[in-house]
């Protein structure tokens, strides 16, 4: 099944000028979202993870499911002051200014074997501090997950070394 075809382009949103990937359609459909899960999963069986995170928000949509799948943990990696508990956190570029994420310190134990999804790999800020948080946990990155990545934005290069596998490349 193309799965491009669920993914619906809008134009200048949120800013004049941006192209949006917008994934509701996906979500709506029951057959196109299973085959995409599957497909986020197709090459994670036997990695030992046992530790997903999704980054907020979009990122929560698959991240629960692949949890689910992989019989693993949930971590909801958080824009700041959503986590009630104990928090480390790292900041990232933006095109203009910074934006800062927080996991829980109690989320990772050092040597977890983590998989860290996301909606998209855009310029890559979002997915290096995500692994700067985990990494600063003890946990060993098996793979960066995205439904789509945006190679454009060569974000890949923020985060080389790190194993990266993306359902749809634009
Ligand atoms: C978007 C997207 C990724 C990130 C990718 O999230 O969902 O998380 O940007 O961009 P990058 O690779 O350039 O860092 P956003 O921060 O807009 O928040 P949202 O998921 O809550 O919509
Ligand atoms: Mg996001």
């Amino acid at each position: 099944m193309p799965l491009k075809k669920y993914i619906r382009d809008i134009q200048d949103f949120p800013k004049p000028g941006i192209g949006f990937k917008d994934i509701t359609p996906l979500l709506l459909n029951p057959i196109a979202r299973k085959e995409t899960l599957h497909l986020l999963i197709s090459n994670l069986k036997d990695k030992q993870i046992n530790k997903v995170i999704g980054v907020e928000s979009r990122g929560f949509f698959f991240g629960i499911l692949i949890a689910e799948e992989l019989n693993a943990g949930f971590i909801p990696v958080r824009k700041p002051k959503k986590l009630p508990f104990d928090t480390i956190s790292a900041s990232y570029d933006l095109e203009y200014g910074t934006d800062t994420l927080e996991i829980h310190i109690d989320a990772i134990q050092k040597g977890d074997k983590v998989l860290i999804h996301d909606d998209v790999l855009a310029t890559g800020g979002t997915a290096k501090a995500v692994c700067e948080l985990v990494e600063r946990l003890g946990g060993e990155i098996v793979q960066c997950n995205f439904l789509m990545e945006l190679s454009f934005l060569n974000g890949r290069e923020k985060i080389a070394g790190k194993p990266i596998f993306s359902a749809i490349t634009y």
